[in-house]
């Protein structure tokens, strides 16, 4: 049985690989990925990786990869269909049960879509109507701009039991489809609700201009605060962003806030590179969505408690997706939102700059729970904070803040840095001196038993691979390089399929990931596709770089006819003289 692509999304969200191996290796942090004891064969230091990016894993010890289903076979030792119902199970997710199924499943996905358009419309239209004055005011009370109101969409849910119902019953939605939209309940007598009353309505659309759901907030102080759509075909809370339909087009760097309100007056300040996070929880799986966006972040959240507690759970899954995070601290307890309205743009301008990055941010947690007046907490405050500092991979970071730490504690900036450095060399020589070895006793075996004719066409199997691990690791190439390489000038075999099944994928507009791969590889496929990953991920390539290894594919494709032209068909020779062309041309 072919599983559905929503299915599988859905199965894979609701098993992030790093929850479902850390339920049975103990993994350690180190930089972008986790690292723990393999296993899948014995040994004393960790080169069993996780790679949280992208989603997969890579033991350089045994060379076992793959992706979470992959994982999950070979642990619990079960086959594809099995390892799928083992993390249905696991994530509380029915199986779907048969095709039928499926085609209604993506339909009410549709028509939950259509009835949220349909209320965003109906929720702003209200807003200007007699009973929707109250919501008008509200907004204008907090100095949003009509201009602010409608590029929002912002709106207004009146008061009553079935406002919403009626009007989407005359426009042909079912109560079934309302429910199933979360804009409305059934009551103990079975009969609908609407379940956003009296409410000013915030629409959340995703990058591709969905309206996904909503949040609804009180227009006092009355509870609960806000009312936001919960779980449904259409929307996961963990993978979207509020305004991230605006700030995705922003720059390379984001802000990030705890509530809605913030983000719209940040907008209507002209920081229009902001968004929020749906909840005070930030799942890895948001901050990696964040991490596609951007590669800086500022952390703008409340200077209270709960924003302090958010703030160290956001670092520290930012932490893991390589991003340069900033803190920004508000003063005087307030939210960017008052802040802004009481003191102006340009000077919450100023705020982000002076802001702290996140180092100097743990460094601070780490002075809170030490005093440095005493001998023995100087001691412990130095040594969590040259741990702090030993990860840092630049070098003229560590020295910045190795030197800040020196005028901290009166201990030379020298010694400071030997510590660190003796920190950093110490883990790199566990990590050399494990791997190199068996790596490359492993990786010839792999070749000869996965792609047994990447050994007699070395050159282009090493750029097949290059090109094939980019193309996973960024899905948007594909199209471009489907017209440049026809699938048959792929020299090898495995390779050519694999560059067939990402072509069809792409095609089809289905999701190109390793986990998707997992039907139809087995564990051996499976490490030796992961590999081509994990070294795309080392490499920073460029578009003019993937058609640069599509010219080395094309090149030993001729070549490999012009030593054995019998073999060819007048197509083959048609391919080969067009490659030889196209190489003379450059
Ligand atoms: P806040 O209480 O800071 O709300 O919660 P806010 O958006 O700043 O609203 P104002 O300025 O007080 O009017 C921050 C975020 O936490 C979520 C919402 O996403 C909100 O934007 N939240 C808060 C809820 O989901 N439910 C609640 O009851 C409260
Ligand atoms: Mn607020």
């Amino acid at each position: 049985m072919a599983l559905p692509d929503s299915f599988l999304q859905e199965l894979l969200a609701k098993n992030d690989i790093e929850s479902v191996v850390s339920s049975y290796v103990a993994m350690k942090r180190r930089g972008r990925n986790l690292v723990g004891l393999c296993p899948f064969h014995g040994e004393k230091t960790a080169s069993f990786n996780l790679y949280p990016e992208t989603s997969s894993f890579y033991c350089f010890g045994c060379g076992a990869g793959g992706d979470v289903i992959t994982f999950i076979k070979r642990i619990e030792n079960l086959d594809y269909m099995d390892a799928i119902r083992f993390l249905a199970d696991r994530a509380g997710m029915r199986m779907p049960e048969n095709r039928q199924e499926n085609d209604q499943t993506s339909r009410l996905r549709l028509r939950i879509l259509e009835a949220n358009r349909e209320a965003a419309r109906l929720y702003h239209a209200a807003l200007y109507r007699p009973e929707g004055k109250v919501a008008l005011d509200y907004y204008h009370s907090r100095g949003y701009t009509d201009a602010t109101i409608k590029h929002f969409g912002l709106g207004f849910a009146p008061p009553g039991w079935d406002y919403l119902l009626k009007a989407l019953r005359t426009k042909g939605f079912k109560d079934e489809e309302l429910v199933a939209a979360f804009l409305a309940a059934r009551g103990r007598n079975g009969g609908a609700y609407d379940i956003f009353r009296n409410r000013a309505m915030i629409p959340i659309i995703d990058i591709r201009g969905n309206v996904v759901g909503f949040g609804g907030r009180v227009l006092d102080d009355s509870k609960p605060k806000y009312i936001n759509t919960e779980g449904t075909l259409a929307f996961s809370k963990s993978r979207n962003l509020f305004a991230l339909n605006f700030a995705k087009n922003a720059g390379r760097e984001l802000n990030l806030c705890e509530g809605y309100m913030d983000v719209i007056a940040m907008h209507q300040a002209g920081f229009t590179n902001t968004v929020a996070a749906l909840g005070t929880a930030f799942p890895e799986e948001q901050m990696q969505l964040i991490a596609r966006y951007a590669d800086k972040i500022n952390l703008i959240f409340d200077a209270d408690g709960a924003g302090q507690k958010a703030t160290k759970r956001a670092i520290d899954n930012l932490r893991k997706t390589g991003l340069d995070v900033k803190v920004v601290t508000i003063p005087d307890g307030k939210d960017p939102d008052e802040y802004i309205r009481k003191n102006g743009a340009a000077a919450f301008k100023l705020l982000l700059e002076r802001s702290a990055n996140a180092v100097e941010y743990r460094l601070l947690e780490i002075s809170k729970s030490h005093s440095i007046l005493t001998p023995d907490g100087k001691l412990a405050y130095f040594r969590e904070a040259a741990t702090v500092l030993a990860e840092l991979e630049s070098p003229v970071e560590r020295d910045v803040y190795a030197g800040r730490l020196s005028e901290m504690l009166s201990i030379s900036k020298d010694s400071i840095l030997r510590e660190i450095e003796s920190r950093r060399k110490k883990k790199n020589r566990q990590e050399m001196k494990y791997q190199l070895p068996n790596l490359m006793r492993q990786e010839s075996k792999e070749m000869r038993q996965v792609n047994p004719d990447a050994l007699t066409y070395p050159r282009a199997a090493s750029a097949e691979e290059s090109l094939l691990g980019t193309l996973i690791l960024h899905p948007d190439y594909i199209r471009q390089i489907a017209m440049l390489l026809p699938a048959d000038e792929i020299v090898t075999e495995f390779n050519r399929n694999l560059y067939k099944r990402l072509l069809e994928r792409q095609r089809q507009g289905l999701l190109v990931e390793l986990a998707f791969l997992a039907a139809d590889y087995d564990e051996d496929g499976m490490a030796y596709i992961s590999r081509m990953v994990r070294d795309a991920r080392e490499r920073a390539v460029s578009a003019e770089d993937v058609a640069a290894y599509a010219a080395i594919i094309r090149e030993e494709y001729a070549l490999r006819y012009m030593t054995n032209p019998e073999g060819a068909s007048d197509e083959d020779i048609q391919g080969m003289l067009d490659a030889l062309r196209a190489r003379k041309k450059k």
